[in-house]
């Protein structure tokens, strides 16, 4: 598959998130790595260590940004504050995109910190859409909005979450980062079938794809990223590949991080699924997927 407009970086490969736990070994050992995700929040300062580090890393390395607190579904403006630091990190990192949560987090000022699930209404549609086209604009970079992990649904939804992600980011046009394993944790959580979901997906719109590991408890599933990926997401990864071409794809491991190379094989596995015909960049050999496997991928796992 072409690259599409939300994605002329088909190639980027795949990458692994920027945690403090690795910045002697990536400084020191300058290891192979495609790509690296910072999380913007982390380095909207006006100088310092934090910024010094991450020149060296720019010298070397290509940098994505994320982000976890522009909470596009808030009924309040955007923060033209926060939104004028953060393009001044995209000018020092030259982000071939940006990314944030369709989510919100914050009331009249307030911040709660957390990825708050949408209602999923039109009208909540209508001004996430109009934030997501605001900051655009005013930033002058693609926005690929990413869906959430959730615990709790609202009464008032007129819509499934899949739709509303639909709804969203053909009214902002703009892009998707599509979080294949938040998409599994919502489907044990809210027992729908996340083939469902991923099928629904506007394809062409898939900037990057998330992959992550995620806890299990008796009642509930929490998206911890502090674990390897289960099979069942790999499973809805090498659909999303198979529907999508090759895509920037990056592991989240946030708590309990072990080594760099620990989590960038987990990484590379990615590669596994990419089509023959399409070299690897990292580490890894490219595999294809079998197609007998690739079939039953489709008839999803519940
Ligand atoms: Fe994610």
């Amino acid at each position: 598959m072409a690259a599409n407009r939300f994605n002329s970086f088909k190639e980027l490969g795949v990458g692994i998130g920027l945690r403090i736990p690795h910045y002697e070994h990536i400084l020191t050992k300058k290891p192979v790595c495609d790509w690296f995700e910072i999380i913007s929040e982390n380095f909207m300062i006006d100088g310092g260590r934090p910024l010094h580090l991450l020149d060296q890393i720019l010298e070397q390395y290509q940098v994505v940004q994320h982000g976890v607190s522009m909470y596009f579904g808030s009924a309040e403006p955007l923060n033209r504050e926060h939104l004028q630091r953060l393009k001044n990190l995209v000018r020092r990192t030259k982000t071939p995109w940006l990314s944030d949560h369709l989510c919100w987090g914050s009331v009249d000022g307030s911040y709660s910190h957390d990825l708050l699930p949408m209602p999923y209404t039109f009208e909540a549609a209508r001004v996430t859409a109009q934030k997501i086209k605001e900051a655009r604009d005013f930033l002058e970079v693609p926005i690929a909005v990413e869906n959430v992990s959730s615990y709790a649904e609202f009464h008032v939804s007129e819509m499934t979450e899949w739709e509303f992600l639909n709804e969203v980011v053909e009214r902002a046009d703009c892009g998707i980062l599509l979080d294949v394993n938040n998409i599994y944790v919502s489907s044990q959580n809210h027992s729908f079938n996340p083939f469902t979901y991923l099928e629904s997906v506007p394809i062409e719109r898939v900037a990057q794809i998330h992959i992550a590991g995620h806890s299990k408890y008796e009642k509930y599933i929490l998206d911890t990223h502090d674990h390897a990926v289960i099979d069942p997401v790999w499973k809805l990864y090498a659909r999303a590949i198979e529907l999508a071409g090759p895509t920037p794809t990056l592991l989240e491991w946030d708590d309990h991080i072990p080594s760099f190379d620990e989590v960038h094989a987990e990484a590379l596995k990615a590669n596994r699924y990419l089509p023959a015909e399409v070299p690897s960049t990292g580490l890894a050999g490219t595999q294809s997927v079998p197609s007998a496997v690739a079939d039953g991928f489709s008839a999803g796992t519940r």
